[in-house]
């Protein structure tokens, strides 16, 4: 772990998640709509509590204002019932704005659901520790580029999914190199003065999939829609 990089990015978010952060959820919805639809599809189990007994998990890493799972929720409360659905980030104050919207949806919807089942903590993917729980699903949307041990990131993630489970990267097209282009020009211009391209890693769709191959991935397979790139991958049962 590379901790200049890793304190950079913590302070990043954490300005950003007073000003930023609902821009950020407009800019990603149509990758949330996506996830929404990827769950009613492949993991109706998963929604609708089909196992008795049985309680899912499912892991957003660097959830930045909780806004994914959020949408999750909104769309299916009784998933509260039989998942329990953490959301973790390096940034506090994104972590303290997840956790106040929280209680502004629990009380919206108006339900007796499991408060502790959605849990937004403060937690770097890089320090997640081994005897924590296995995910059913993990989830990283416009994430994992930030963290600066990508390989190990990656192994940690594979390690703390169930045997069958599934991984998504969810990234802006803008953000992935595509051809020689390191990014692209707009966004840069846009970002410029308040991301440090330094810590940032760029890689192409190739590269993410040769990555995750490595780390013992299967199936990896590469959908795309309204600028953004989804990756979907699973561990083998
Ligand atoms: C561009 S934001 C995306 C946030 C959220 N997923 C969303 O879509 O709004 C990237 C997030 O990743 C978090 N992050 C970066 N490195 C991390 C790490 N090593 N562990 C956990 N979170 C991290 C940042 O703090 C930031 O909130």
């Amino acid at each position: 772990m590379d901790d200049e990089w890793e304190v950079a990015n913590s302070r990043l978010f954490s300005r950003w998640g007073e000003k930023r952060v609902h821009d950020m959820a407009r800019r990603h919805e149509p990758a949330i709509i996506f996830f929404l639809d990827h769950m009613r599809e492949t993991h109706p189990d998963i929604l609708h509590g089909k196992h008795e007994g049985k309680t899912f998990s499912i892991l957003d890493v660097g959830c930045g204002g909780g806004h994914l799972l959020m949408a999750l929720v909104k769309k299916h409360p009784s998933i509260l019932n039989h998942a329990r659905l953490t959301g973790i980030d390096i940034a506090p104050s994104m972590i303290g704005m997840a956790q106040r919207v929280k209680g502004e949806l629990f009380k919206e919807l108006e339900v007796s659901l499991n408060q502790d089942a959605l849990a937004f903590k403060y937690q770097n993917l890089l320090e997640l520790k081994r005897e924590e729980c296995q995910y059913d699903i993990i989830v990283s949307l416009e994430s994992i580029y930030y963290v600066s041990d990508m390989d190990q990131g990656l192994s940690l993630i594979h390690e703390r999914l169930e045997d069958g489970g599934t991984f998504i990267i969810m990234n802006e097209d803008g953000m992935m190199k595509t051809g020689n282009k390191m990014l692209d020009q707009k966004r840069l211009i846009e970002l410029k003065g308040e991301i440090d391209v330094k810590y940032f890693h760029f890689l192409s769709l190739q590269q993410y999939k040769n990555k995750l191959q490595e780390t013992g991935f299967q199936d990896v397979c590469v959908k795309a829609g309204k600028g953004f790139h989804f990756i979907i991958a699973k561990k083998e049962s």
